[in-house]
């Protein structure tokens, strides 16, 4: 049993780092042994804390002592390369840093992560899609400071390949191997991309952020203005600049482990922007939301909530006799037929009702009928069919009057803007 992680590395963050305790096991225990067998112990052990289950690529367990968030998390002891499960390669990491990173390069690091949790773009779980403490480290090591990493991040343009041994080399096997445009090659590991979580704009906002600071630093990229839970006007006065139409869809679940209840959110959202513009509704952005407990919600933005009630189709050539032929069996005198057919030079073109003209009833009938598309992860899917509830604007502008989390991530939403950006030209105002 050691501790790893930053608090190990002696890199982590005063009043935020976790602790990171892990149980190394020999190859030859099971992953089945672990669920079954040590999990349920180490619980029986830590009856007097309140122990969650987490799931990063295996299980692990997490819970609170004196304020401070402690991991337990299960790996093997393996040599260097053979690794079983994700975590064998913690213990190589903390070695790897202890011995490459001074001490003036730990507060480097430091300042480099608060400066990515000022951003939003700390942590790789799915939930940010960030940079892992690894990552920031092996960026200091690389650039050899703070300013070095942000100068250098200030011209990246893609592809990104940064090695620490091999700089340049074979990059372009090894990109294919990656299968993206950022990658970080793990120090411990050749064939591990420590970026490979970083979402596209968690990058370009550190990228365009960089920039920003480089040219005019200040204290609120690593400290942004706390947030003042905005009031019902100031609600509507932000969404009357716009011209979108705000919904939201939310439901009730069951607790899930964090990590899969993230996944699975990002999963119903891609299904449902899916269905949507299959159906002609325009989304503009969207958002997954969670209070991470019971409630859970998909943001939309939408050109429109309701479309023209008739829309027109465009058959085939009237050149093509076949398809001209069964254009018109489909469509002459058919009840949803509005008009037509007819002739526009070489084109058949018919005016139809449209069987969803609104989002409501698309909901409706996407849930109860599978030929839409809509996909519901597993574990959301009984409930999300029990308690889903479609909020209009005003709506879900109530809903943010009692909820002070949603009330933040429904205004970050609608401003769309990062904050760093914004406290940026507030001081400049
Ligand atoms: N780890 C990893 N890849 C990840 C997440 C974690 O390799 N995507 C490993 C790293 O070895 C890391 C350890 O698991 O040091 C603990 O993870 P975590 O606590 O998330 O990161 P820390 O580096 O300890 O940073 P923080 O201060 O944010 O806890
Ligand atoms: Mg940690």
């Amino acid at each position: 049993v050691s501790i790893q992680g930053s608090y190990a590395r002696d890199t982590w963050l005063s009043g935020e780092a976790d602790l990171d305790i892990f149980a190394c096991f020999p190859p030859t225990v099971t992953r089945e042994e672990w669920i079954k067998i040590i999990l349920p112990l180490l619980r029986k052990q830590l009856v007097s804390y309140y122990v969650i289950e987490r799931y990063a690529e295996h299980p692990f367990l997490e819970l609170h002592a004196e304020n401070v968030r402690v991991n337990i998390v299960p790996c093997y002891q393996v040599q260097r390369g053979q690794w079983k499960s994700a975590t064998d390669r913690s213990p190589y990491h903390t070695e790897y840093m202890k011995s490459h990173l001074t001490p003036t390069l730990r507060l480097e690091a430091r300042f480099l992560r608060r400066f990515m949790k000022g951003l939003h773009t700390y942590g790789a779980e799915i939930k940010i899609g960030g940079f892992s403490g690894m990552l920031v480290e092996t960026l200091v090591l690389r650039y050899g400071s703070f300013m070095g990493t942000l100068q250098n991040a200030s011209d990246w343009t893609p592809p990104i390949y940064i090695d620490l041994d091999t700089d340049q080399i074979s990059k372009g096997e090894h990109f294919t191997n990656f299968n993206s445009e950022f990658v970080v090659i793990d120090p411990v590991d050749p064939n591990r991309n420590l970026a490979a979580a970083v979402t596209p704009s968690n990058l370009w906002n550190f990228v365009e952020a960089s920039r920003m600071f480089t040219t005019s630093p200040g204290l609120w990229y690593f400290y942004p203005p706390k947030f003042k839970p905005k009031t019902r006007s100031e609600f509507t006065r932000k969404i009357a600049n716009n011209n979108f139409h705000l919904n939201s869809i939310s439901f009730k679940h069951p607790p899930i482990v964090i990590d899969v209840l993230w996944g699975e959110l990002r999963r119903l959202q891609k299904s449902i922007i899916g269905v949507l513009e299959r159906y002609d509704f325009q989304v503009k952005r969207s958002l997954a939301w969670s209070d991470e407990k019971t409630a859970s919600g998909i943001l939309l933005e939408l050109d429109s909530d309701e479309l023209p009630q008739v829309v027109r189709r465009k058959g085939p050539a009237v050149s093509n006799r076949n398809g001209s032929e069964s254009f018109i069996k489909r469509h002459l005198q058919m009840k949803d037929t509005v008009r037509g057919p007819w002739i526009v030079d070489n084109q058949w073109l018919v005016d139809k009702k449209r069987k969803i003209w609104n989002i409501y009833q698309l909901f409706t009938q996407a849930i109860e009928d599978k030929s839409y598309g809509l996909i519901l992860p597993k574990d959301l899917d009984s409930h999300f069919r029990k308690t889903w509830k479609l909020r209009s604007e005003k709506e879900t502008v109530s809903l943010a009057q009692r909820n002070k989390e949603f009330n933040q991530a429904l205004w970050h939403f609608i401003e769309a803007k990062p904050v760093w950006l914004k406290a940026n030209t507030e001081k400049y105002q």
